[in-house]
């Protein structure tokens, strides 16, 4: 990289990731390297089993007990993400990387009003009041398109749509204003209207700030309009840039 060029936000270099299963080590991500930008969009597909959740977990590092990191290096701006201690990473996660996770129905707590949810990572990381939360998630709700806050807040996670639920997810990882959102296939539980109506959200995300975002799915037709290039994993190897 020559000395002109600005530091990615994120850069991946080298990462290997195995999990341990019935006694056997199975590598599930080889070699794997990723860059993102300030303000730019990386879309990642590739089959059912290639490892995109993997590396996503592996770069809020939240792989489970049975994963080991082998080699690899995982730069956040000027931060060895692989480095750093529980108090560190609490200020990353959820703060300065935004995330939304495959499954809307479970990364909600069933028992616990939206607002609860929305407002918990503002309160913590941002210290805000109660109310100040509360207005500050109407407005995140209506950037993510879900017009009647107020209403939404109230709602329990069984009360709403499987698109309103994900627009929830996503105004939760905004909340705190990441520099980073990582997108793990926000939209494959919902219904092909509903999956083009928030990949259009998420355009208006992308052109409305410089929020950088990696957005994994296994549909290129659906990532392919907002991603400014998309990796293609095979077996846990980067294969080409696509799209
Ligand atoms: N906790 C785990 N323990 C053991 N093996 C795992 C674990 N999680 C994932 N794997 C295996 O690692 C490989 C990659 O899984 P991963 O979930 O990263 O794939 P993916 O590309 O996200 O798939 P999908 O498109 O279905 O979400 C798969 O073979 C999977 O079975
Ligand atoms: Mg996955």
């Amino acid at each position: 990289m020559s000395a002109e060029q600005p530091i990615p936000l994120l850069q991946v270099r080298n990462l290997s990731v195995s999990y341990l299963s019935n006694g056997t080590e199975k590598l599930v991500l080889k070699k794997v390297d990723l860059e993102i930008g300030t303000g730019e969009t990386v879309g990642v597909i590739g089959e059912s089993g290639c490892g995109k959740t993997t590396m996503a977990l592996a770069l809020l590092r939240l792989l489970p007990p049975n994963a080991s990191v082998l080699e690899g290096q995982i730069t956040f701006g000027t931060q060895d993400l692989l480095g750093l201690d529980r108090d560190q990473l609490n200020q990353v996660r959820g703060r300065k990387i935004g995330f939304v996770f495959q499954e809307p129905l479970s990364a909600l707590n069933p028992l616990m009003r939206i607002e609860t949810q929305v407002c918990e990572g503002m309160r913590y990381h941002l210290h805000l009041s109660k109310n100040a939360a509360r207005v500050r998630a109407i407005t995140l709700l209506e950037r993510v398109g879900i017009t009647d806050g107020s209403k939404c807040l109230e709602a329990y996670p069984h009360q709403l749509s499987g698109g309103m639920r994900q627009r929830v997810l996503i105004a939760t990882a905004l909340s705190c204003e990441p520099r980073l959102l990582i997108c793990d296939e926000p939209s494959s539980s919902l219904d092909r209207p509903t999956q083009l109506k928030l990949m259009e959200t998420m355009a208006q995300l992308k052109e409305s700030s410089s929020l950088s975002i990696l957005l994994i799915s296994h549909d290129l037709d659906l990532i392919s309009g907002i991603a400014d290039r998309t990796l293609l994993i095979e077996a846990g190897v980067c294969r080409v840039w696509v799209g």
